[in-house]
């Protein structure tokens, strides 16, 4: 990555599911400058997708008014994502009171968002931003 880039890249996203693939395409552009792998790429893109949609789904109104904010750190062998959404869907203590650990019955059509981002995740913080907001920080480093 040239020098002039900052990293992290902060990037304050609409809260429309269209936004979801761009994001993913930004992360991915940033690791493939850093060197990353396909599989790590991969992977870390899951990740985003997963906490961005989640963001906007359940963490905003998701009509596109608001905002959400996306700070990617994007390094030569990790990458941490911290997300934080405007808290206006539904409460986000639910996010913090979900088991992250436990498998989701097959029979489950969703419900496995949180499961896969710790999943893949060398670590996964939650926690209600001073804005009232979920916060979700991830961190993922390469080859694991
Ligand atoms: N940003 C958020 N704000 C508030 N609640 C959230 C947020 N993210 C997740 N949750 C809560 O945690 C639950 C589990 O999220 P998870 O991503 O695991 O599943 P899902 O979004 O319901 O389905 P899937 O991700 O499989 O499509 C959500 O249904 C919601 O109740
Ligand atoms: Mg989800």
């Amino acid at each position: 990555m040239p020098d002039a880039l900052p990293s992290p890249v902060q990037l304050n996203v609409p809260t429309h599911l269209v936004f979801v693939r761009p994001v993913r395409k930004m992360l991915e552009g940033l690791l493939y400058a850093q060197g990353w792998e396909e599989d790590d790429v991969d992977d870390a893109g899951l990740m985003i997708t997963e906490i961005v949609q989640n963001a906007v789904e359940h963490g905003s109104k998701g009509d596109g008014t608001e905002e959400v904010s996306v700070v990617i750190d994007a390094r030569a062998t990790a990458v941490v994502i911290t997300v934080v959404d405007p808290g206006s869907g539904v409460d986000p203590q639910k996010a913090l009171d979900r088991d992250i650990l436990t498998p989701v019955p097959l029979e489950e059509p969703r419900g496995r968002g949180l499961f896969l981002i710790n999943r893949l995740a060398g670590c996964f913080e939650r926690s209600i931003s001073t804005s009232g907001g979920l916060c979700l920080k991830a961190r993922k480093e390469i080859g694991s």
